[in-house]
């Protein structure tokens, strides 16, 4: 048997098994929800759905492997729409984004009505640009919230997404995917329709990313698409694969909503057990406002600071640092790290002095323009492996307002502790 859909147009996606498990109140947050599932999807569809996933890697978001004409009576024309879930073979990724099930297959500007779309409190920097995140769990799967860390670990066979839109066109959709106990894979899809046209698909990204300059219509924007390596030096092993979900992100009550969005998610059934709530000061602030709204009255600049590290350096910069290979194991930027132990503190570059500036120190208490940590976040931008900008990847364009909050949290800082 095959797991694979035959996807009839119309049809949406398919995979309500887990509407069922969550108690359909999963759809009721859905960004995109299209209202088209659950109407004639079709008990054998269901089945056929839940099982595949079940089985993570048993195919069945296999890329274009054969769906064996097994599925809901395919008509010719019809393409094979996966599951949203893991490919089988992790280099023969779905090529396009409306074929993933991750998408309504007919508008894919739209989520399947299984994700469960998230904000978090502190955001990664990017450029500028909006964006949405969602989860989609695997059929019976459950999200565990680790009581120590506060980190959310998500069952094998579940997929994470991040759109990326500027003036409200999609440039890019990720799709971050957990194929068992000890592999995630990334792939992004770079969306079509720039300028005027309607956007109608996006196509999977090369292996080794790609640079473009994206039309939104009323601007034009540089914009690069990281390649999968990319993705896994930030997603990577020690700083916990996805990023976002844990408590201290995820703590919060979204904007428009009254209920805090860990309660929410609890009341939707989403968690193996119900998670503690994190005390106050495990919590990161909005740096900044943004979209997903401003810091809370009273965040200190500390607060601020250490969220904005957190969120955009730490999955680099922490003991045993992932893909660096620790080649500075005491520089810890974790929110949760007390700041005598981030090792920045009068501490001396390891890596060389930036262009332009004599300072040799990370962090100079009391003078930005001394610290390296500083200015390596204002360093233009040159290619992928820029000299010394930081974050490493992923960015043209200086953040403007990161840099005047480091800026005044190093100024606040008269000596080291
Ligand atoms: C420069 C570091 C960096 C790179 C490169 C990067 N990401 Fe992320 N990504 C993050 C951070 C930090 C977050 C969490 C904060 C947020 O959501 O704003 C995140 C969030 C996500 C999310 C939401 C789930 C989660 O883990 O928080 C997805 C999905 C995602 N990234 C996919 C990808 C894919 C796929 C690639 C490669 C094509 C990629 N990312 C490359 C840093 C990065
Ligand atoms: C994708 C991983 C990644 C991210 C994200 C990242 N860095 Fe780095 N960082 C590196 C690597 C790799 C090096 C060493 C290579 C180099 O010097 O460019 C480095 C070097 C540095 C250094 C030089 C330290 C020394 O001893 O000379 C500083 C300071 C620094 N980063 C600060 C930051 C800050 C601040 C952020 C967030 C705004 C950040 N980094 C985000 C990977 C990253």
């Amino acid at each position: 048997m095959t797991a694979a859909l035959l996807l009839a147009a119309g049809c949406s996606s398919s995979g309500n098994g887990s509407d069922e498990d969550q108690g359909g109140s999963a759809g009721s947050t859905a960004a995109g929800a299209t209202g088209v599932a659950g109407s004639t999807a079709g008990s054998g569809g269901h089945a056929t759905g839940a099982s595949g996933n079940g089985g993570a890697t048993s195919g069945a978001g296999g890329a274009s492997a054969g769906a064996g004409g097994t599925g809901a009576g395919g008509t010719g024309g019809a393409q094979t729409v996966g599951t949203c879930s893991p490919p089988a073979d992790i280099y023969s990724p779905i090529q396009k984004l409306s074929l993933t099930g991750c998408v309504d297959p007919n508008d894919p500007t739209k989520l399947t009505a299984r994700a469960v779309t998230y904000e978090v409190n502190s955001p990664l920097w990017s450029d500028g640009a909006d964006k949405t995140r969602a989860f989609v769990l695997p059929a019976g799967g459950k999200i565990h919230v680790d009581a120590t860390t506060g980190k959310w670990v998500f069952p094998v066979g579940s997929v994470l997404i991040k759109n990326f839109l500027f003036d409200n066109k999609f440039v890019e959709t990720r799709l971050f995917m957990h194929v068992d106990d000890t592999t995630w894979v990334g792939y992004g899809y770079e969306w079509n329709g720039q300028s005027a046209d309607k956007q109608t698909d996006a196509n999977i990204v090369g292996i080794g990313g790609d640079e473009v300059k994206f039309n939104t219509g009323s601007r034009t924007v540089d914009w690069f698409y990281p390649s999968r390596a990319d993705c896994m030096s930030c997603h990577n092993d020690v700083a916990g694969d996805s990023l976002g979900p844990s408590n201290m992100q995820m703590y919060r009550v979204n904007q428009g909503q009254t209920v805090n969005q860990l309660d929410q998610f609890e009341q939707m059934g989403l968690f193996d057990a119900a998670p503690a709530k994190p005390a106050t000061d495990q919590v990161l602030v909005a740096p900044y406002t943004t979209s997903l709204g401003s810091p809370p009255a009273g965040a200190t600049l500390d607060q601020k600071a250490r969220s904005y590290l957190q969120a955009n350096c730490a999955h680099c910069h922490q003991p045993n640092d992932g893909n660096n290979q620790s080649v500075f194991p005491n520089f810890d930027l974790r929110f949760t790290t007390a700041f005598k132990d981030i090792g920045v503190c009068n501490t001396p570059v390891t890596q060389g002095m930036v262009p332009g500036s004599t300072s040799n120190t990370i962090f100079k208490p009391g003078d930005p323009m001394s610290s390296v940590m500083l200015t390596r976040m204002t360093e233009p931008y040159t290619d992928q492996n820029g000299d010394g900008r930081m974050p490493k990847i992923g960015t043209h364009v200086v953040d403007a307002q990161g840099v005047s909050l480091i800026g005044d949290w190093i100024t606040s800082i008269k000596s080291c502790p």
